[in-house]
């Protein structure tokens, strides 16, 4: 596999897309974004604020635009939400030009890592775990079909994972260190 135009990070909150995004563009030499910072950026405002004044209906609208936006930049690492991929409409946007990777990730992980979490306003509820398995069941199956590479991340660094997916991309890539995944597999 050659180097793709951008690659597209999609999963659950807490998978990491973030970190690992910013991350991979530095390897690639590439240029990270962020899809909710950039909401952020725009509107003046911060997500749970977003939430609060325009409903999770009007963020959404927000992010299908710049999602669209967006779609047209090559050389870019681009990090997106976890409801990104709920509306049917952005799923052109996520996968043109694209390498689409689902940072797949357990619930428990993602409770850990939300734990103390205060800007992510569909956790802020007495039950957070039971939301991030609802949102899991929902959203998992979209994840996949809309993924290139499925890339676990439970218990792996977010250098190794970065290391592991340059592996996928580019196999002849001098960083490699070990294999990963079958030959032709999505999965990782
Ligand atoms: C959301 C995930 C958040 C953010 C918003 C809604 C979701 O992004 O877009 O709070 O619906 O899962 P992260 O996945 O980066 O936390």
């Amino acid at each position: 596999m050659s180097l793709p135009k951008r690659v597209v990070l999609v999963g659950p909150m807490g998978a990491g897309k973030s970190t690992i995004g910013r991350m991979l563009a530095r390897e690639l030499g590439y240029r990270f974004m962020d899809s909710d910072r950039i909401i952020e950026e725009r509107c003046g405002a911060d997500i749970p604020w977003i939430f609060d004044v325009e409903g999770e209906e009007g963020f959404r609208h927000r992010e299908t635009a710049i999602l669209s936006e967006l779609s047209s930049q090559s050389q870019t690492v681009l990090a997106t939400g976890g409801g990104a991929v709920m509306r049917e409409e952005n799923h052109p946007h996520l996968k043109r030009d694209a390498l689409v990777v689902y940072l797949k990730t357990s619930v428990e992980q993602q409770v850990e890592r939300t734990r103390k979490d205060r800007n992510r306003p569909l956790l802020q509820s007495d039950d957070p775990e039971a939301v991030l398995r609802r949102l899991f069941a929902l959203r998992d199956p979209l994840y996949t079909r809309l993924a290139d590479i499925v890339m676990f991340t439970d218990r792996k660094s977010p250098r190794l994972v970065v290391r592991q997916l340059v592996n996928r991309m580019d196999p002849k890539s001098p960083r490699q260190v070990r294999k990963v995944g079958k030959e032709g597999s999505k999965h990782a």
